[in-house]
């Protein structure tokens, strides 16, 4: 039965009903809705609602309701209630009778899904956080492995200059670093407990709102009842970070994608992650790196649909608010499964070291250090810019790299060049060079990934 019959003379249609009921999404509430039914009965009872005993009756049979269930979300479902309070509530007056409809008092539905919702949120955003930290260390991990292996670094996906493997996964360190701060950032936010705020315009019972925040483990109560029970900005916030980290994962997906395949041949990965062809039987594919840039769009999606569920809605609270759930769960449930993919894809990575550092010969990587060099001669920088374009032009034409230009060649666009000039154009002399905060050097790496590994 519904929560609300007494107004109404006529039924919900089936249709309405199907439409409206929200359990099958949001049975996942049902811890959070016990946890917060059982501090509204605390916080009630000290507001002289109910006696201790009475509390103590219904603290009982939610926490029996909660083993009875909590493994069995198609029971859950099955009760065919509107919502996850409603099935929580009624429930409870089937186990205590009357005295479970006392629990209600002073409470309405829109501060309890928005308190449920955030201890939602404050759990599962812990557990993303413990995920970000693991695909964070299986890339510290993979940087000590192949931290001087040589590859192409590329812009405009042209071999630009060599980098090393360590510098690489170094740079996905900063990123998933940056997630874990935002993903800290909007859970610090979002710690804030709305229940106490009623329907919309408080509560009108004496409950003493700081004291039942700090009894779910919030930091503080909420301040403006009208924003405590319409605020879904931490519905946004996560979907928002979570669609931030996904695009890192997207990337990093993206080189590895690219570093694995037959033309780069840089990276392998391992069996088990890669699948076979049913036609195709020499195919090795990187299906899990190709999900994960794949489950980045689906992540985009729910951002952009709550973001345009809430952009009109009036104060306060509208129903158009239930559609929060499914895309937040999930967004969560992707980025979670995601994260999860990319730790085991980076445990397997090998790198196929010959053939990153031929790669990384080609293509005139060192080009630049041929320039370097004229300036260190004397030379203006944007002359020898434009000198050792003509001499890449001259070793393309040739079909020969650089270092391979016998001596009077090199003279031939600059007098300046002495023998002097072949040790510069290494990829050792390359790397080496490169040794400044934030620059590819193998001392710089390996000091970036200490410092990374101390923290
Ligand atoms: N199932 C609803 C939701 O998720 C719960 C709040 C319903 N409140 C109401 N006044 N109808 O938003």
């Amino acid at each position: 039965m519904a929560l609300w019959g007494g107004r109404f003379s006529g039924q919900s249609s089936e249709l309405f009903k199907l439409f409206n009921d929200s359990l099958p999404v949001d049975f996942r509430l049902l811890e959070q809705d016990i946890q917060g039914s059982v501090a509204w009965a605390e916080a009630i009872t000290q507001a002289g609602v109910l006696t201790q005993e009475e509390c103590q009756a219904l603290t009982q049979a939610l926490a029996e309701l909660l083993a009875e269930v909590k493994d069995t979300p198609e029971q859950i479902i099955a009760s065919g209630a509107e919502d996850i309070h409603s099935f929580v509530e009624s429930q409870l007056i089937a186990k205590v009778g009357d005295l479970g409809k006392k629990l209600h008092t002073g409470r309405s539905r829109n501060d309890q899904v928005a308190t449920d919702l955030k201890l939602w949120c404050k759990q599962e955003g812990a557990h993303l956080l413990s995920l970000l930290i693991e695909v964070k260390q299986g890339l510290l991990a993979l940087a000590e492995r192949e931290l001087d292996a040589v590859m192409p670094g590329y812009t405009h996906l042209q071999r630009a200059q060599p980098v090393t493997f360590g510098h690489w996964a170094l740079a996905y360190v900063e990123m998933f670093e940056r997630d874990i701060s935002r993903l800290e950032d909007a859970l610090n936010r979002l710690n804030t407990c709305p229940l106490g705020c009623g329907a919309l315009a408080g509560t009108a019972y004496a409950i003493d709102r700081q004291a039942l925040a700090a009894s779910l483990g919030f930091a503080s109560a909420t301040l403006n009842s009208l924003d405590s029970v319409s605020d879904r900005d931490h519905v946004i916030e996560l979907c928002s970070d979570a669609s931030i980290s996904m695009m890192h994962l997207s990337r990093m997906a993206e080189d590895m994608i690219f570093f694995n395949s037959g033309e780069a041949n840089f990276i392998e990965l391992a069996d088990n992650v890669t699948s076979g062809s049913s036609l195709m039987p020499q195919k090795k594919n990187p299906d899990a790196l190709e999900l994960i840039r794949g489950k980045a769009g689906r992540v985009y999606g729910s951002l952009m649909g709550i973001l345009t569920t809430m952009k009109a809605l009036p104060l306060a609270y509208n129903k158009d608010m239930q559609e929060d759930k499914e895309g937040l769960f999930d967004v969560m449930d992707s980025w979670s499964l995601c994260l999860k993919m990319a730790a085991l894809v980076l445990e397997g990575v090998k790198v196929n070291r010959d053939n990153a550092l031929a790669a990384a010969q080609q293509g005139y990587a060192n080009a630049t250090e041929l320039a370097d060099y004229l300036v260190g001669k004397g030379m203006p920088f944007r002359q020898a810019h434009h000198v050792v374009g003509e001499v890449v032009l001259h070793a393309i034409a040739e079909g020969k790299p650089l270092e391979a230009l016998p001596l009077e060649v090199l003279q031939g666009y600059a007098d300046i060049i002495a023998e002097d000039v072949y040790p510069h154009l290494s990829i050792d002399s390359c790397l080496a060079k490169r040794n400044i905060l934030g620059g590819t050097a193998v001392e710089q790496v390996k000091a970036a990934l200490t410092a990374k590994q101390a923290k």
